[in-house]
């Protein structure tokens, strides 16, 4: 089969980036807007897909629902002090992520 203008031969590996998967707009509408309650959310693939799923994802899933909540109670002044353009985001990395975010409370 051809992906993209390359032909893949038996055997072949490819690799899926995680983040232009949820971006997919196809499923997720307006993917750049942060929208927990989209009704398509429940198709993401940020804990991966398949045999090799995130085996901590109740355990992260259990630590987000508690930390939020109770962050934004404790801190409810938090805010980032950088525009998003200076925000530090890991380059090079499967996993989305920032190295640094300045923050004030
Ligand atoms: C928000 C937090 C987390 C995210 C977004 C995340 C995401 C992922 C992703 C994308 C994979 C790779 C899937 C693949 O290879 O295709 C993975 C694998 C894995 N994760 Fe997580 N993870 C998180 C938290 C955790 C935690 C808290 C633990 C353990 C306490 C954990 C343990 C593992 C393990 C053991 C694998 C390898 C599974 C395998 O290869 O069979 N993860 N995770």
């Amino acid at each position: 089969m051809e992906i993209a203008g390359v032909a893949l031969q038996p055997g072949d590996g490819v690799v899926v980036p995680l983040g232009l998967a949820n971006r997919d707009p196809e499923i997720f509408g307006d993917p750049d807007r942060l929208d927990l309650a989209r009704a398509t959310a429940r198709r993401h693939v940020a804990f991966g897909y398949g045999i090799h799923q995130c085996l901590g994802k109740p355990l992260a899933r259990a630590e987000l629902q508690i930390v939020l909540p109770e962050i934004f109670r404790r801190l409810p002044k938090l805010c980032i002090t950088v525009p998003l353009e200076e925000i530090d985001f890991k380059q090079n990395t499967f996993v989305y992520g920032i190295n640094t975010l300045p923050v004030a409370w």
